[in-house]
């Protein structure tokens, strides 16, 4: 298997280890392409990047970035838009310009023009030097959810039950929670010059150790797509490792 593993004790060693190879990247180029994800496994990372910021080891000024999803029909003031969890987490703290930070539009007018659209900006500025990305529990990447078959490029997703429940612990009831979604499509994300992927938390230790067992891409989980990329690096901590080691 290509996919490089680094174990770290917990959340936080974890978080820095990503953060450092991002940081590294970032002084190496600074007009680098980033692919950014939200949910809970980013935030410490983006807290030490933060950290970074402040202690003027960073500059984010010619940086650019491109989420990988965001749910259709919430506003970006929404607090539980993807915009706004970037903007609290990350933007709002470091000095990269707004207009360099895309996150798709979930009122777009036309999604699927929208769609194809995301796309091409991310060609347009030269495609993503570094993805970060979580993993579902079902084995999703971006809001990309086993299925018969997955989508290659930036697309209108229907999310599934279970991740419908496992998003409603930020949303006050189910029905709250939006049932689409726009979301990079595999074939978008494998486009990535090298992939990042985050794993922490006993809950993903089912899902981390299915893909480290698998030889085969199966459609089913998602996940698995990442195994034809030629540099993905796993970083984990041990909780979600679980009893692989
Ligand atoms: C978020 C995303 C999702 C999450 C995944 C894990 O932009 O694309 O695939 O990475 O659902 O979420 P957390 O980190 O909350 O466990």
């Amino acid at each position: 298997m290509n996919m490089k593993i680094v174990v770290e004790k917990d959340y936080q060693a974890m978080s820095k280890t990503a953060a450092a190879i991002l940081a590294d990247a970032i002084r190496a180029n600074p007009k680098i392409v980033l692919g950014l994800a939200t949910g809970s496994t980013p935030v410490g990372l983006y807290g030490e990047l933060k950290k970074q910021y402040r202690q003027g080891q960073l500059d984010f000024s010619n940086v650019r970035t491109f989420n990988l999803d965001e749910y259709i029909g919430l506003p970006k003031e929404d607090p539980n838009s993807y915009g706004y969890f970037m903007n609290e987490e990350l933007f709002k703290d470091i000095n990269i310009p707004l207009e360099n930070t895309h996150i798709p539009d979930g009122q777009a007018e036309d999604l699927e023009e929208y769609c194809r659209a995301y796309d091409k900006s991310i060609s347009q500025e030269g495609g993503i030097d570094i993805q970060i990305l979580g993993i579902g529990e079902n084995g999703h990447i971006a809001f990309n959810e086993p299925d018969e078959s997955l989508a290659l490029e930036t697309n209108i997703v229907e999310l599934t039950e279970d991740t419908i429940k496992a998003n409603s612990r930020f949303f006050n009831s189910m029905d709250q929670v939006p049932k689409t979604a726009i979301s990079m499509g595999i074939g978008t994300i494998l486009k990535a010059r090298k992939i990042i992927l985050l794993a922490s938390g006993e809950k993903k230790a089912p899902i981390i150790g299915q893909l480290l067992k698998t030889r085969r891409i199966n459609t089913m989980l998602p996940a698995s797509f990442l195994l034809l990329h030629p540099d993905v690096t796993l970083v984990v901590d041990q909780a979600a490792y679980g009893e692989m080691n």
